[in-house]
């Protein structure tokens, strides 16, 4: 018999059809996620969960899950997962790193040229029929933004996304200043980017991105303090997770004007509510948490969870094992 397989979601491409070679598949069909008492009612008779960042997979789930042997995530980041308790059970949990790399990158840059340029406002001026009440097809004064080539730019997080962003900005002629918990020499390097401690980022900042995953260390990691350090002319970008900002000290800073705007793609909750004070602020611009949402992108990290969960029936280590001490506690496979 095949093991079994929940999916909590429709994935694109032929990820689905792969995986059934080797799992009884059973997904969810729904646009919302599975509730939580639905996954702990099932988990007790899975092999493999896929999951979402969307999926909350902590202790009381884990503790239903007597015969779980694997979980494959559908994303990079797995802050949704409690993984300790996961090696503590032997459960392999495995990711989709770097085929999102340079989609997170792209959107990244796409928000904060929206920002800068206020092109969310800009398209709002002309649609609205406010450019056509100025009866002025041009005026010196008419949407002015920032410039972004030849600015600073301060990433946090110089990981493989941090690094794509970096990439990018050198094509803009940008001074690039990173802050890391460990130094990259060879990235310096090959970027030409500066290390520097966080408070000196902030200071010295024309565009601040932020790359780095959500865990304890990370929470908050931006708060009143942090946006306090911050160039009055500064923007903030995030396309990572949105508890890494304090969200009520960034309305704060917008309302007191600490900072010049913000481009988010990520929120505390999501999805944000109609009513979240930050969308009152026409100085930022918003994204549905949309970082890797390209076709081929999403069809590549289908792929790579298919993959991760036939190698591991295969009896092989999945290829983007996240906790990687789980193999000292149980081989993989489901024999
Ligand atoms: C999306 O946010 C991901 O972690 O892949
Ligand atoms: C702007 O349209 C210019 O010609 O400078």
């Amino acid at each position: 018999m095949k093991p079994k397989v929940f999916i909590t979601r429709e994935l694109p491409g032929k990820a689905i059809e792969l995986i059934s070679e080797y799992y009884e598949v059973e997904v969810w069909r729904e646009y919302y996620p599975p509730p939580k008492d639905v996954i702990i009612r099932k988990i007790k008779d899975l092999d493999a969960l896929a999951s979402l960042l969307t999926d909350r997979i902590d202790s009381e789930v884990l503790g239903n899950a007597s015969k779980l042997r694997i979980i494959a995530q559908y994303a990079v980041g797995y802050d949704n997962i409690d993984i300790e308790e996961c090696t503590k059970r032997g459960i392999y949990v495995t990711n989709t790193p770097g085929v999102l790399t340079e989609a997170v990158a792209d959107l990244t840059w796409a928000l904060l040229l929206a920002v800068a340029r206020r092109i969310v406002e800009a398209d709002n001026f002309v649609r609205s029929g406010a450019w056509e009440r100025t009866r002025t097809g041009w005026h010196p004064l008419m949407m002015l933004g920032v410039d972004v080539h030849g600015k600073t730019l301060g990433i946090i997080g110089l990981g493989r996304i941090g690094s794509a962003v970096a990439r990018r900005a050198k094509c803009f002629n940008m001074r690039i200043l990173y802050y890391d918990i460990e130094r990259k020499i060879e990235l310096e390097r090959e970027l030409g980017v500066q290390y520097v401690d966080l408070d000196s980022l902030l200071k010295n900042s024309d565009f601040i991105s932020i790359h780095v995953p959500l865990t304890k260390a990370t929470y908050h990691l931006i708060g009143e303090r942090e946006l306090k350090l911050m160039k009055p002319s500064a923007y903030l970008i995030n396309t990572s997770r949105g508890a890494v900002i304090d969200e009520k000290a960034l309305i704060k800073a917008l309302e007191n004007k600490w900072i010049a705007g913000a481009a988010l793609d990520v929120f505390e909750i999501e999805p944000t509510p109609k009513n979240n004070p930050l969308l009152k602020f026409p100085n930022i611009v918003v994204a549905p948490h949309i970082g890797s949402a390209s076709r081929e992108t999403r069809e590549k990290m289908a792929l790579m969870v298919a993959e991760n969960l036939i190698k591991f029936a295969k009896g092989e280590i999945p290829p983007n094992l996240v906790n990687k001490n789980v193999v000292k506690i149980r081989s993989p496979g489901f024999t």
